[in-house]
Formats: structure tokens, C-alpha cells, sequence
């Protein structure tokens, strides 16, 4: 795993922006409709402003990306402003001029949601793998919405959220706790593990102990982050705040300080 610690989330941002367009960049190269997963909330924001921003000024192109979302709401109608759906069309793929048809989620508003998730599963599994996987972190440690005591083997399922969960979500629907969801489709932990490259993270004194747990701690389902211990190619990109428990934070900067050339990660 490789640890990057930045003075800033905006440093963050450009970090993040610059793992997924060279991991991107890199499979488009290789040929064929190349696989991205996004993440939604608060902590890849400013990586997706940073891929805006170079996509309008730079010519970045996502011509060719199909993307896939980590999990989605169950019970939130289609088109809800707070599906997941919705919300990585404006923050993000509207604006990287990806068609909505290549933009994939859970569907949480089906009627039978337990198939719609087996159908996510499915439907990824055909498209994949995933090229590179933009992923937060939750305050207790859950990875897509799997949340502590999952199985670290789990496929695309229904989960019930911790109240936890929902008390830290409740500020994207008005501070309303009752207006958040209970359920969601979400990619398990060994789903996510499928993608070739994991891209985590986590800015802000709230998660340090989560990230601690995750990078340090011993590999537990009580500890869902603590699955990308098992992954070959992880880049975990915390601001100073985020990474202020990690006990080998000076390691993980001097490794970065002295790579050779083609060290990988
Ligand atoms: C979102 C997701 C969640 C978030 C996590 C952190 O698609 O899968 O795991 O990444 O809850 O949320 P923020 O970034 O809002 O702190």
C-alpha cells in the first residue's frame, strides 16, 4: 500500500486527480471501454474538481470510460437530488461529457432491490474490472456503505446503515436524520476488490482513527477499510489531519521521499 500524507485536501484533490487520469490514461491506452468507479460524498469532491478542471482546460478526455458507483440509496425515487445517481451526474460526469447510459448505479428505487443488487453485481462483473476505484472512508471505518462487521468477502447487496451512518449523512438532506434512508445497495468488500487500483481518501481529524485502523491495525471485519490490506495496489492520500494517528507516518514519507523510478508502489 502505498501512504501518501499532503499538507491539505487541496493537495489531496490533485493527488487523487493524478492517480485516476494516469490509471485511466493507462488502460484507454491498452484499448477497450476502460471501467472507472466513483465514490460519492464529501471526500473526493475536490479530486473530481481537479479532473473537471483539467478535462475543460487540459483536454483530458474520458471519451471511452464507462462509470460505475460503489452503492446507492434504497427508497430514494429516481432522480431524487441525493441519489447517488444524481449526485455524480452533477458533481461529475455531466460535465466530463459522459452519457448518463454510461453511467451505472445500483438501482435503489426498483421494486425488487434484493435483484436489483445481484443485477449491479452481475452487470459489473461483465463490464470490469474496474480500472481504478475513487473510495472514502467512513468515521467508522466502512468502505462503500459495508459497514463494521461485514464480511470482508461480501458481494453487491442490501446493508442497513448505522445510525451513525445516518446521523453523518443527514447534512445532504437538510440536517433531517428521518429523511435519510435506512437501507442501500452497496458493492461489497470482495466486489471492490476487484478493481486493479484502489484510490482512498480521507481529509480531516474525524477520520484519523479510521485510516489508523485501516493502514495499521490488524485485518477485521469490525474494521471494513482494513480489507485494502489485501489489495495489490492501493493509494491511500490523506491530508495531515487524517493521517495524524498513523504511527509510521515518518516511514511512509520517507518511502515516498526515496522511490527509484520504476519502484511501483
Ligand atoms: C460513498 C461511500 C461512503 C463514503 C464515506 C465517507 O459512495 O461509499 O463510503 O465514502 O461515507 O463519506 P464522506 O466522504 O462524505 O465523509
Amino acid at each position: 500500500m502505498e501512504v501518501v500524507l499532503l499538507p491539505t485536501a487541496q493537495d489531496c484533490g490533485r493527488v487523487v486527480a493524478d492517480a485516476v487520469a494516469g490509471s485511466v490514461l493507462a488502460a484507454l491506452a491498452r484499448g477497450g471501454p476502460v471501467v472507472l468507479g466513483l465514490a460519492t460524498g464529501s471526500s473526493p469532491l475536490l479530486a473530481y474538481r481537479e479532473l473537471l478542471r483539467r478535462h475543460r482546460d487540459e483536454g483530458l478526455s474520458f471519451a471511452g470510460v464507462h462509470a460505475f458507483l460503489l452503492d446507492e440509496y434504497v427508497g430514494l425515487p429516481a432522480g431524487h437530488p441525493e441519489s447517488y445517481r444524481e449526485v455524480i451526474r452533477r458533481e461529475l460526469t455531466d460535465s466530463l461529457g459522459l452519457d448518463p447510459a454510461v453511467v451505472h448505479g445500483p438501482d435503489g428505487s426498483a421494486a425488487d432491490p434484493l435483484q436489483a443488487a445481484r443485477d449491479y453485481e452481475q452487470q459489473l462483473l461483465a463490464a470490469g474490472p474496474v480500472a481504478v476505484q475513487v473510495l472514502g472512508i467512513g468515521a467508522n471505518g466502512h468502505l462503500g456503505f459495508n459497514e463494521p462487521g461485514s464480511s470482508l468477502a461480501s458481494r453487491t447487496r442490501i446493508k442497513t446503515l448505522t445510525e451513525q451512518t445516518r446521523v453523518d449523512n443527514a447534512r445532504f438532506f437538510g440536517g433531517d436524520v428521518e429523511a435519510v434512508p435506512r437501507h442501500v445497495i452497496t458493492q461489497g468488500l470482495g466486489t471492490i476488490l476487484g478493481a486493479q487500483h484502489l484510490v482512498l481518501v480521507a481529509t480531516g481529524e474525524r477520520k484519523a482513527e479510521a485510516v489508523a485502523a485501516a493502514v495499521e491495525g490488524p485485518l477485521t471485519a469490525s474494521c471494513p477499510g482494513s480489507v485494502l490490506q489485501l489489495h495489490p495496489h492501493v493509494t491511500l492520500v490523506v491530508d495531515e489531519a487524517a493521517g495524524s494517528r498513523l504511527a509510521r507516518a515518518a516511514h511512509y514519507r520517507y518511502v515516498l521521499g526515496h522511490k527509484l523510478a520504476d519502484q511501483g508502489w
